[in-house]
């Protein structure tokens, strides 16, 4: 399950941190600010003092957060990500509210039982040791808490098979190249893909790093995922 060499992908999202938004729109049609606000109200169901995003990137998913959260810690292990984030979440009156973190997902940097939720958007797929990484939010969450996992999933059925094959294998690539000058950072995308899990494979991956209560929801033709459990 390994994504092979984590410098490698921590130097990728470097790359592409100026043109990750303008992609991720156009590659959702439209849809991920949506799916980031599901993602928010199945991890914060009523208002939470704590919060934690975990591969926050340019931020979007953490601001999100902040409208059910007190304090909100937006973690990604990209500078550039969080130099992005950063007037990001000026520009919409966040500054205090959304705390920047450099660090890695599978060594968070927080003491056990620090957080009421915790997000992660398009970021699990990318660790190199998903269940390290599972351990970490189930370590940092406290009794009751819950995670949120939004990705790109496996395909599991045809439908699923169709839209990873013509949209992410053949034609968001190209329409990544297009935007961001860089080829290789969008052929890693669909093979990141190829290397997940299957919706149900994350259910009793989750299961097994001791989150109860998992289960999850097919967005986009079943080509994307939300998965929810307690810990
Ligand atoms: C595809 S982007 C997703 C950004 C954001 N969560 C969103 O929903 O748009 C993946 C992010 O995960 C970060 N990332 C990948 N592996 C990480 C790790 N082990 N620790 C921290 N950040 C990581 C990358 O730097 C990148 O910013």
């Amino acid at each position: 399950m390994s994504t092979g060499h984590p410098q490698r992908v921590q130097s990728m999202f470097d790359r592409i941190a100026k043109r990750y938004d303008a992609f991720n729109t156009v590659a959702s049609f439209g849809r991920d600010e949506a799916w980031r606000r599901l993602a928010v109200r199945l991890a914060a169901p009523e208002h939470v003092d704590r919060a934690l995003d975990a591969a926050s990137g340019t931020g979007k998913l953490a601001a999100a957060l902040a409208t059910q959260a007190t304090h909100v810690t937006a973690l990604d292990f990209s500078n550039p990500m969080l130099q992005r984030s950063m007037p990001l979440l000026a520009a919409q009156g966040l500054s205090t509210k959304v705390a920047s973190i450099q660090g890695d997902v599978l060594a968070l940097p927080f003491p056990d039982a620090t957080f009421y939720c915790a997000t992660i958007g398009f970021g699990l797929r990318n660790l190199d040791d998903i269940p390290a990484g599972l351990a970490e939010f189930k370590r940092v969450l406290k009794p009751g808490g819950r995670l949120v996992v939004l990705d790109i999933v496996k395909p599991k059925n045809i439908v699923s098979k169709a839209v990873y094959t013509i949209g992410f294998r053949g034609m968001l690539p190209l329409v990544g190249w297009a935007l961001s000058g860089s080829r290789t950072a969008y052929q890693y995308l669909p093979n990141s893909v190829q290397r997940y899990l299957t919706p149900p494979e994350l259910v009793a991956e989750m299961t097994d790093a001791g989150f109860r209560d998992v289960s999850y929801r097919n967005l986009m033709l079943g080509s994307i995922a939300l998965h929810s459990g307690r810990v």
